[in-house]
């Protein structure tokens, strides 16, 4: 009862049972029930671990090449079965600004998720940090050196290592954490006892959901703003419990303790040290960069078709024209509808004509209901036993889009190989330049499978974490069905991963997948799947895109104007303004709802629309350029205002705005009704076409104007708009230059021909650096001169 409110750790994280006195105590654990304890906030444990709770001993501790291996021995046993008796704990310091700590049963082998991380050579010589260690019960404290803030103390609650519940708690320097996804909230987190899930779910984004994807992955502000990053590389299903002391606890069912651990010091070194771990994202095609049109429910290609010819007609930018599901001839992968969309090819002909591409879907699911030999795919994958099975040694038969299907197992090289031949036949009838994987959580219209899933601890592990549903099984397999690599229990989170792996290589790959893990960024881009035509899912877009910078995915984007739901012209004009802003930009649209692409709309609506696709399209140049340095270097594309000011505390909270690199400042309005809009602008010097900005400011934001301003000191390349549709047109290259008081200004392009595989690591490039100085000294711009 001495353990304070904030620091209380829950011993009983159980949701499906009343915690009483009794089964609290029979855990060893402090019991204050909540009348008792009048007061209390929701969320503050009733039953808590006391500060002596036993845990593990540090036995012993001896000196490696690249740090240390310990061992540590199980005090008393602890209340999940398999509890593991001697962990080997064990600690590179692999670099000055990167710690990799990791904890695991010293005697059998534990599940791991295989990534290849570059090995650190030889043991840092000067971290930035200092580690050590409580020997009983067992913790480590890690410190910055330079500041003496310490950024992890795991003594605070007891490590638990059980074969199915592996729990490890620290506090935190700071309540200013981001990441941790994927999850729809406000970029910086609530600790105010909150939980966040992770595990790939498909659920229309709704807060405190588990969602689609799985990061489990932060970034913390301390003071003085410096930053650091946590990722805890680990698949499995988990939970991460925040609490105001500050401090949070990682609760997973399976693997094992891996962290890595990055000292930055400033945020985008956090994020590029990070990448070096999971490995930088690809680059795009220039056209992947360019505007994107789709919808559910075009029924024919001629519709589809229709929709292409009257942006062209209406001179709108456009590079790229998608299907949903219905191209597909009774929702099978790998098939068109002979009837409906017989002219598919033609289109994707016509497309190519005028220097546009082709993106359809494809799901993993496999149909697998069609007479023996009518249907390629499902009978070949059978012949090559590449599908998931049941525990009893059958493909496991769910439920999707096409009814019954199997699942292809992508932890198996031999589906990649499969999958790649089948993509190879589509593309002979139907070029198609990109792919849209989708459903890869893996969902599944049924709890588990058509029989269910069987009973065992797979199925039903001594404790499941608050997914949706309440089961492991909620809408997808069942966790105990059997991969090549393993059981899907380990392997759930990373099938969105391993589906996106098999990509046609020809060309640049261009491939937006729903379900996501660290390391995507290598093979994919990604969409928010965000499902409604609301003002809120365009608000809240922002920060879910601005977390995907973090994980390391920077193509992102979520479905301008929305998905489910009727938009208005209101609503769709500010989402295509913010969406012109959006790494990836696609407008896409469910059936049976009133189109929304700019050909639609009123004339002036219309306008403002191409407008603002001109503007994006003027400035793409300097957005490849971004993705460039992405790919080179893991620097961010969308990146949030305190990666640029982290001194300035103001900016920790903003969601609502963001910038593109370092320099150009997008302030959207995101609010019905609005002429106007206010937005922060922090130190320095702000340029839009005609004034300066400083501070807080309400600007002027009518219907057919987003509100954009450039950085003191940047220099952007662009291109002149004029006719033509694709990005690649073709056009003369210009520079925009925002002096800085002193009068200098800095900035680069990256140029190629857009597509070919490879092109920097292929030395088939151009870099340029633009270094201006205003001849005749500082500061000749008198308003500039005034501030
Ligand atoms: C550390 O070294 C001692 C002496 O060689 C040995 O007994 C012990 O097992 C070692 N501990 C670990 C964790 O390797
Ligand atoms: C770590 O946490 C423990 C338990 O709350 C506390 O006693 C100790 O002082 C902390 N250590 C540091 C270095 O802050
Ligand atoms: C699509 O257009 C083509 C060419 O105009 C026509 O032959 C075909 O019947 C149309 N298909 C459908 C499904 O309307
Ligand atoms: C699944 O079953 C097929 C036979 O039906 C077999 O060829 C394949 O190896 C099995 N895969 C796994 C991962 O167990
Ligand atoms: C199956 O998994 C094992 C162990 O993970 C791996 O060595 C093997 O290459 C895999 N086989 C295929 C065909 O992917
Ligand atoms: C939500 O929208 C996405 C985007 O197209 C779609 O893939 C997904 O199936 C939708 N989810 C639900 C549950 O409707
Ligand atoms: C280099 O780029 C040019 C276009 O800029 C392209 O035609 C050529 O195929 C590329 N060469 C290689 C080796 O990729
Ligand atoms: C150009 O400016 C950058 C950034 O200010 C500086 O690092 C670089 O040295 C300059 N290069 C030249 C050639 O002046």
């Amino acid at each position: 009862a001495s353990v304070t409110e904030p620091l209380r750790f829950d011993c009983y994280p159980e949701r499906n049972v009343v915690v009483t006195q009794e089964l609290c105590e029979a855990r060893g654990c402090c019991f204050i029930e909540r009348d008792q304890a009048s007061g209390s906030r929701q969320g503050v444990p009733w039953c808590f671990y006391p500060p002596d709770f036993p845990s593990y001993v540090l036995e012993s501790l001896n000196q490696t090449e690249l740090g240390m291996v310990g061992l540590l021995r199980r005090k008393v046993k602890a209340y999940y079965p398999r509890d593991i008796e001697t962990l080997q704990l064990s600690v590179e310091f692999e670099t000055d600004t990167r710690l990799h700590i990791k904890i695991t049963d010293s005697s059998s082998p534990r599940y791991e998720v295989p990534l290849q991380v570059p090995r650190a050579m030889k043991r840092a010589e000067n971290p930035a940090y200092s580690l050590d260690f409580s020997r009983e019960p067992f913790g480590l404290v890690l410190k910055r050196r330079a500041s003496g803030v310490v950024l992890l103390n795991t003594t605070v609650a007891p490590l638990i290592f059980a074969d199915q519940f592996l729990q490890i708690s620290t506090t935190l320097p700071s309540t200013f954490l981001y990441g941790l996804g994927e999850h729809r909230s406000s970029f910086l987190h609530s600790l105010d006892w909150n939980t966040l899930t992770l595990w790939a779910r498909d659920v229309p984004p709704t807060e405190s959901y588990n969602l689609y994807g799985s990061h489990p992955f932060y970034l913390l502000m301390e003071e003085g703003g410096a930053a650091h990053g946590v990722f805890l590389l680990n698949s499995n299903a988990m939970e991460v419990a925040l609490q105001p002391a500050p401090s949070l606890t990682w609760r997973t069912i399976g693997g094992i303790l891996d962290f890595y651990i990055f000292l930055g010091p400033d945020p985008n070194m956090v994020i590029q040290q990070y990448q070096q771990v999971i490995g930088l994202p690809a680059m795009p095609p220039l056209w992947g960069l360019g505007f994107h049109l789709c919808r559910w429910g075009y029924g024919t290609s001629n519709e589809t078709w229709q929709t292409v010819k009257a942006m062209r007609n209406y001179q709108i930018p456009q590079d790229a024209q998608w299907n949903d599901i219905d191209y597909m001839e009774g929702y099978r992968d790998f098939t068109f509808d002979p009837q409906a969309f017989s002219t598919l090819p033609q289109l994707v002909e016509d497309l190519h004509k005028h220097g546009q591409h082709y993106v359809m879907i494809l799901d993993p699911g496999i149909s697998s209901t069609n007479p023996r030999g009518s249907y390629w795919p499902f009978d070949e994958g059978l012949r090559r036993g590449i599908f998931i099975n049941t525990t009893e040694g059958q493909p496991l038969i769910g439920q999707v889009w096409p009814g019954l299907t199997a699942f292809p197992d992508f932890s198996n090289q031999d589906t990649h190989q499969w999958w790649l031949e089948n993509l190879k036949r589509f593309h002979a009838h139907v070029p198609f330049d990109g792919l849209w994987i989708d459903m890869n959580e893996p969902s599944d219209f049924m709890d588990g499978s058509v029989d269910g899933c069987p009973a065992g601890d797979l199925d039903k592990p001594p404790y499941v974490p608050a997914v949706l549903g309440g089961s492991l099984c909620a809408k997808t397999l069942c966790a105990s069905a059997k991969q090549n690599a393993s059981v899907h229990y380990n392997l759930h989170n990373l099938y969105g991963l391993h589906h996106s792996h098999v990509r046609l290589r020809w060309k640049r790959p261009f491939v937006i997948s729903r379900s996501t893990f660290p390391s995507q960024g290598r093979y994919s881009g990604h969409w928010l799947g965000d499902n409604r035509s609301e003002w809120k899912d365009m608000s809240w877009s922002v920060p879910g895109l601005l977390s995907f910078s973090l994980f390391g995915i920077p193509l992102v984007g979520a479905d301008i104007c929305g998905f489910s739901g009727t938009t208005s012209e209101e609503l769709c004009t500010r989402w295509m303004q913010l969406g012109a802003f959006y790494p990836f930009a696609r407008n896409h649209n469910t059936q049976n709802e009133k189109a929304q692409d700019p050909t639609v709309f009123s004339s002036e609506v219309r306008t403002a629309m191409k407008e603002v696709l001109l503007t994006r399209y003027t400035l793409l140049p300097f957005l490849y350029t971004l993705f460039h340095r992405a790919h080179l270097l893991g620097d961010t594309v969308m990146r949030p205002l305190f990666f640029e000011f982290p001194q300035d505390m103001v900016t920790y909270s903003i969601d609502r705005q963001f910038l593109w690199g370092e320099s150009l400042l997008v302030t959207p309005v995101l609010e019905p009704g609005a002429d106007s809009v206010i937005g922060y602008f922090p130190r320095g010097l702000w340029y839009d076409y005609y004034t300066v900005r400083s501070g807080m400011l309400k600007m002027a934001a009518p219907l057919d104007h987003i509100n954009l301003h450039i950085r003191e000191g940047a220099v952007l390349p662009t291109q002149v708009g004029g006719p033509g549709l694709g990005a690649s047109r073709g056009n003369p290259l210009r520079l925009v230059a925002a002096l800085s008081p002193n009068a200098v200004a800095w900035g680069d392009l990256f140029w190629d021909d857009g597509e070919s595989l490879d092109s920097f690591e292929k030395d088939n490039y151009s870099y340029l650096v633009f270094n201006v100085t205003q001849v005749g000294g500082p500061c000749t711009w008198e308003e500039a001169c005034e501030l």
